[in-house]
């Protein structure tokens, strides 16, 4: 598709009704390619003014992103060209869990999988939940805490070598239970590298498997002066 749009509530009644009044304003000049629903879960208190929601394999989603404003302007910001700078870049992408093999497990071993505590989100090597893994901590016999295929190992910004994304995934349960997964950078390479390296051994790719993916440019913000899109196309009011 050539346009993302995202229609978020607090009412989830509300979606599909500002979903029709949207496309019935566009008219025949927006057809309607590919939609999908999905729900964020409860708020979990993860820190200092951050709070993010179990998924569906009952672990809190979410922890580490980009969340001071230095980081925000590092990774998540476009800077250039000047017509989308202070949009970023998203990308969509729609997997499937395997809910009963991974409830088959027993709790130490999804904690492994994830390298954090389920109850808590805390890191397997300690600390508190918003404190990121310390990948180096290891038992008295030589092992990893955090395992070396779990999935905050393999997709932690600095073991990959990118800049940290904003995470920002829904549960679903059409059209099968799943993860429909978004997230912002300001740079592709982010989320392509961090993906490249999980696929050589991320535990939890054995439970997910991908059914759609795409990605989209995400204008700056608007107000009355700067309608949305004004920068990329010379609109003004
Ligand atoms: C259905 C598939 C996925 C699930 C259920 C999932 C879930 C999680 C969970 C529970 C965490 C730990 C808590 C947190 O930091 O939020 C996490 C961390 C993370 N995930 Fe995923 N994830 C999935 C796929 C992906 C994909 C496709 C990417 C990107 C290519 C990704 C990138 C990350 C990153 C960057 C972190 C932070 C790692 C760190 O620095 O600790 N995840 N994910």
């Amino acid at each position: 598709g050539d346009l993302l749009i995202q229609i978020c509530a607090s009412d989830p009644l509300v979606v599909p009704v500002a979903a029709a009044a949207l496309l019935n304003r566009a008219g025949d000049r927006v057809h309607e390619r590919w939609r999908q629903s999905g729900r964020r879960g409860t708020n979990v208190p993860v820190g200092a003014e951050l709070a993010a929601p179990r998924n569906l394999l009952g672990f809190i989603d979410g922890i580490v992103g980009p969340h001071t404003a230095a980081e925000q302007r590092r990774d998540l910001w476009l800077t250039g060209p000047s017509a989308v700078a202070g949009g970023t870049l998203a990308v969509v992408r729609r997997m499937e869990l395997d809910l009963p093999r991974f409830a088959a497990l027993s709790v130490a071993e999804q904690e492994a999988v994830f390298g954090r505590r389920r109850a808590s989100g805390a890191p397997l090597s300690g600390g508190a939940v918003a404190s990121g893994p310390d990948l180096g901590a290891k038992t008295p016999d030589g092992r990893y805490l955090v395992p070396a295929n779990a999935h905050v190992r393999r997709a932690h910004a600095n073991v990959v070598g990118a800049g940290l994304m904003l995470r920002r995934s829904y549960s679903i349960d059409e059209p099968a239970p799943g993860l429909l997964f978004i997230s912002f950078q300001n740079d592709l390479r982010t989320f392509t590298a961090t993906l490249t390296h999980m696929d050589a051994a991320d535990a939890l790719l054995d439970f997910t498997t991908t059914t759609a993916t795409g990605t989209f440019l995400i204008l700056p913000g608007f107000d009355r002066q700067r309608p949305l899109g004004a920068g990329l196309f010379g609109v003004h009011t």
